[in-house]
């Protein structure tokens, strides 16, 4: 059996988790806490990194505990500890990542680093036992990215967004409507009941052969929609919520149906192509249906990762280690600097923007 503890602390999530490997193969999450910085960060409509990156250091250490004493087990049990290096705030970074090695030092456990958008690579391996190679359709609050997953540490981008990454087109359109932060899920709400065909919003890049992805275009016209009818009525705020939601999911059921093509022209003999969709949006019901038609029509399996795995976790960052300390591939700890900016694939040259706010991930 192999046990991991794992630290998240790359945005506004302070979280710590254990996982393990069964003798049998089997993955199993023996504790997971994520203590969430919403409350500090609404009043500003946004995360301030000042503030995560103080109450990371407020809240990690009773954090970890939590998530040792929820597992039955001490640091001496853990044969590892993995943390988050990047991407994210840097501030939130060295604090996870710091913490994490004067641990390791204290009790002699390897150090294992962990980029953060491979812990949403990987959880479907930790929720559903996933096979190598698979598709991954990353959608956060930073990234919008299409992953060919080969294995450990080799991954392909083959799509990316030119512009805004689709959580923050949910998070601006939210702001725009005069709804709460965090954005995502508000505007799902408000969504429903909503009259999806009241307004006509475009589906940026639908039908173009190249399989990348746009959003800034749709925000523009959130922000037309609204203003032109400024004072709205609730109605009107769940209108343009559930067209803003329907132009979503069906530019983003285009634009994955061409690497859904290219995989099965790659894998021609692979009987279940599997899609992972991960990141904070996968959360939303609309998005998840969408894909699932999707994947039916196209006949791959979809594997969704469970609600409280979509957002931001330390059980990923943990599952992540892991599986690295199995296979080897581990980056070396000692000389190991947080990189705010660190692509899955840094062979591919990445688009313009990317996600503006880069940073998260
Ligand atoms: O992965 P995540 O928790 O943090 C990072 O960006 O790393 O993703 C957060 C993003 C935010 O933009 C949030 O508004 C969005 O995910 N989100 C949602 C939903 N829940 C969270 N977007 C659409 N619908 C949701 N239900
Ligand atoms: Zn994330």
């Amino acid at each position: 059996m192999t046990r991991v503890l794992g630290i998240e602390t790359s945005c506004d999530e302070t979280a710590a988790a254990v996982v393990a490997r069964n003798a049998d193969g089997s993955p199993h999450i023996l504790a997971n806490i994520v203590l969430s910085q919403i409350e500090e960060h609404a009043a500003f409509g946004g995360v301030v990194p000042e503030i995560a990156a103080r109450a990371h250091v407020e809240a990690l250490d009773g954090v970890i505990e939590a998530a040792l004493q929820e597992a039955g087990l001490t640091l001496k049990d853990v044969d590892a500890i993995a943390a988050t290096a990047g991407p994210g705030l840097i501030g939130g970074l060295i604090v996870g990542l710091t913490t994490a090695r004067a641990m390791a030092a204290a009790t002699g456990k390897p150090l294992i680093p962990v980029n953060h958008l491979e812990g949403h690579a990987l959880t479907a391996r930790l929720t559903d036992g996933l096979p190598f190679p698979y598709l991954l359709l990353l959608v956060s609050g930073g990234h919008t990215q299409i992953v060919h997953v080969a294995g450990i540490g080799d991954y392909q981008r083959w799509a990316s967004t030119i512009d805004d990454a689709l959580g923050e087109a949910f998070d601006k359109t939210a702001k725009l409507l005069g709804l709460p932060y965090p954005g995502g899920p508000n505007v799902e709400k408000a969504a429903e009941g909503g009259d999806p065909r009241r307004f006509a919003f475009p589906r940026p890049l639908k039908g173009e052969a190249r399989p990348d992805f746009s959003f800034s275009g749709l925000k523009t016209a959130v922000r037309r929609a609204a203003t032109e009818r400024a004072p709205l009525s609730p109605k009107d705020v769940s209108d343009i919520c559930a067209s803003f939601q329907k132009a979503v999911t069906e530019t983003l059921a285009d634009r994955v149906a061409r690497s859904l093509e290219r995989f099965r022209t790659l894998h021609p003999s692979d009987s279940e192509p599997a899609l992972v969709v991960a990141g904070g949006v996968a959360a939303n019901a609309a998005i998840r249906a969408a894909l699932e038609e999707l994947c039916t029509d196209k006949g791959f399996r979809l594997v969704a990762a469970p609600l409280d795995l979509c957002g931001d976790n330390a059980a990923m960052i943990a599952w992540a280690g892991l599986e690295r300390l199995e296979a080897g591939i581990v980056e070396d700890a000692a000389s190991f600097a947080p990189r705010p900016r660190w692509p899955l694939d840094e062979t591919t040259n990445p688009l313009f923007g990317g996600g503006k706010r880069g940073a998260k991930a």
